[in-house]
C-alpha cells in the first residue's frame, strides 16, 4: 500500500522492485571479491540457477469467490509465533556486504524491524552476542558449522543460550568448502582473510587453544580455525549434537527422506532442506525439487526451506509444496549491499507484499489453504 500511495504522488521508490535490477545494482554496488563471493555458486553453476528455475515448473491455481480480504501469514514455529512464515537464511559473509563491515548487526536490526528472524551464521564479523543485541522483539536462531573440537562446539552453542537464540541450526552440508570456481581463480577466500571469525577469535575454548600456538606467526587465528573449522559428521554424532542443547534442534542441508528419517529418529526438532544456494556442489537436485519427498518423511515436522527464493510467488509455492517456513537468502544480501538495513527491510516486505497479494488474487488467504492442490505441475 505504501509504494502504491507513493506511486499515487508520484514518489519512485528507492530500491529496486524486480529482482534482476536488484542483483544487477549490487553486482555494482559491493567490491568485486564480495560479489563474486555471494553470487558465485559450485561448479559452472548450473545447480545454482536450476534452484531458481526450478519455481517455474509449479503454477498456483486460482480459486474464486474466496473473499480473501483478511490474509493471515502468520506461523507457529519451534514455539515462535511469527507474522509470517519467511527467515534470513545465516549468510557467513554478511558483514562485508555492509558499507561500513558490520552488515551482521544491520541484519539483525532489520529483522528487528520487520519481526523475521535472523539465522545468525557462525561465521560472522562481530560475536553472536553483539548481533543478539540488535534483535529488538524478534526472535533468533544460531547457525553451527560444527568444529572438530567438541569443547568450542558446546561452547559456541552455551554462548548461543545465554544470548536469547531461539533454536540452533547445524549445518551440515560444509565441512569442506565446495569447488567454487569464481572464488578460486581469484584466491578470494575472506575467511582465510580472517574476516568472520569473530565468534571464534572471541570464544573463550578458542582463545585457550590460540595461547598454546606460537605467538609469532600473526596468522596464527586464522591457521588455527582451518584446523578446527571442518567436522564430517556422521549420524553417530548425532545424539552427542542433541546433547548439546535443550533448545530446538534443526539440521540443515538435508534432501533425502532417508535423512530426514534418520534425523527424526534422533530426536532433531526440525530438518532444514536446502542445497546451500547450489554453493557447495554442482550437479545436484534442485533444492525445491527435493522438497516433497522431505516434506513426506518429515511427516509433521517442521520442514525449513531454501535455495532458489527470489518472489513472493517462490514463497507461496515452496509453502504450498510443504515447506512450514522458507528461507531469503540472497536478496536479503543484495538488499544489504544496497541500502544497509533500510535497503533489507524494503527486500523483505517487498518480497511479503507480493506472497500476500497473491494470496489475494489468486484466493488462498491463510498459510493452511495453500496445500499441495493448489499447485499443478508445468513441464
Ligand atoms: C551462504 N549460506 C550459508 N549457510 C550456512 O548454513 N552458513 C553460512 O555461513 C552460510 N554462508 C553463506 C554465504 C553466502 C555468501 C551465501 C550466498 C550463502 C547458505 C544460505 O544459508 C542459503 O542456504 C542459501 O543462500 C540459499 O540460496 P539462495 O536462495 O541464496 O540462492
Amino acid at each position: 500500500n505504501e509504494i502504491y500511495l507513493n506511486g499515487l504522488g508520484g514518489v519512485v521508490p528507492s530500491y529496486p522492485m524486480a529482482f534482476a535490477e536488484l542483483e544487477d545494482r549490487a553486482s555494482s554496488a559491493l567490491p568485486p571479491s564480495v560479489w563474486s563471493y555471494v553470487a558465485g555458486g559450485a561448479g559452472d553453476e548450473r545447480t545454482q540457477r536450476a534452484n531458481v528455475t526450478a519455481f517455474d515448473h509449479w503454477g498456483l491455481v486460482p480459486r474464486m469467490f474466496v473473499g480473501a480480504a483478511e490474509r493471515d501469514l502468520s506461523v507457529d514455529l519451534f514455539g515462535m509465533r511469527l507474522p509470517s512464515p519467511v527467515f534470513m537464511a545465516p549468510i557467513g559473509v554478511i558483514g562485508l556486504c555492509a558499507q561500513d563491515g558490520h552488515g551482521d548487526l544491520a541484519t539483525a536490526r532489520a529483522a528487528a524491524r520487520t519481526g523475521v528472524p535472523m539465522v545468525a551464521s557462525t561465521l560472522t564479523v562481530d560475536p553472536l552476542e553483539e548481533v543478539a543485541g540488535e534483535f529488538g522483539d524478534t526472535p533468533g536462531l544460531f547457525q553451527l558449522y560444527t568444529p572438530t573440537d567438541r569443547d568450542l562446539a558446546a561452547s559456541l552453542v552455551h554462548r548461543a543460550e545465554q544470548a536469547g537464540y531461539k533454536g540452533i541450526v547445524v549445518t551440515l552440508d560444509t565441512w569442506v568448502t565446495g569447488w567454487r570456481p569464481r572464488d578460486l581463480s581469484t584466491a578470494n577466500f575472506p575467511q582465510l582473510r580472517g574476516h568472520c571469525l569473530a565468534n571464534y577469535t572471541s570464544d573463550p575454548v578458542f582463545r585457550a587453544r590460540l595461547a598454546r600456538t606460537p605467538e609469532e606467526d600473526p596468522q596464527s587465528a586464522v591457521l588455527l580455525w582451518t584446523q578446527l573449522f571442518g567436522n564430517p559428521l556422521t549420524w553417530d554424532d548425532l545424539p552427542w549434537l542433541r546433547s548439546l542443547t535443550d533448545l530446538p534442534l534443526i539440521v540443515k542441508g538435508i534432501c533425502h527422506p532417508e535423512d530426514v528419517r534418520r534425523a527424526k529418529d534422533g530426536g532433531v526438532d526440525g530438518v532444514y532442506c536446502s542445497n546451500h544456494g547450489g554453493r557447495q556442489a554442482n550437479g545436484g537436485l534442485p533444492a525445491l525439487d527435493a522438497l516433497p519427498a522431505v516434506v513426506e518423511a518429515a511427516d509433521g515436522l517442521p520442514v525449513l526451506f531454501d535455495s532458489g527464493i527470489r518472489s513472493g510467488a517462490d514463497i507461496v509455492k515452496a509453502i504450498a509444496l510443504g515447506a512450514t517456513a522458507v528461507g531469503i537468502g540472497r536478496p536479503y544480501a543484495y538488499g544489504l549491499a544496497l541500502g544497509g538495513t533500510d535497503g533489507i527491510v524494503h527486500v523483505l516486505r517487498s518480497l511479503l507484499a507480493e506472497a500476500d497479494l497473491i494470496m489475494a488474487v489468486d484466493g488462498y488467504p491463510t498459510l493452511p489453504d495453500l496445500t499441495r492442490e493448489a499447485l499443478q505441475r508445468v513441464v
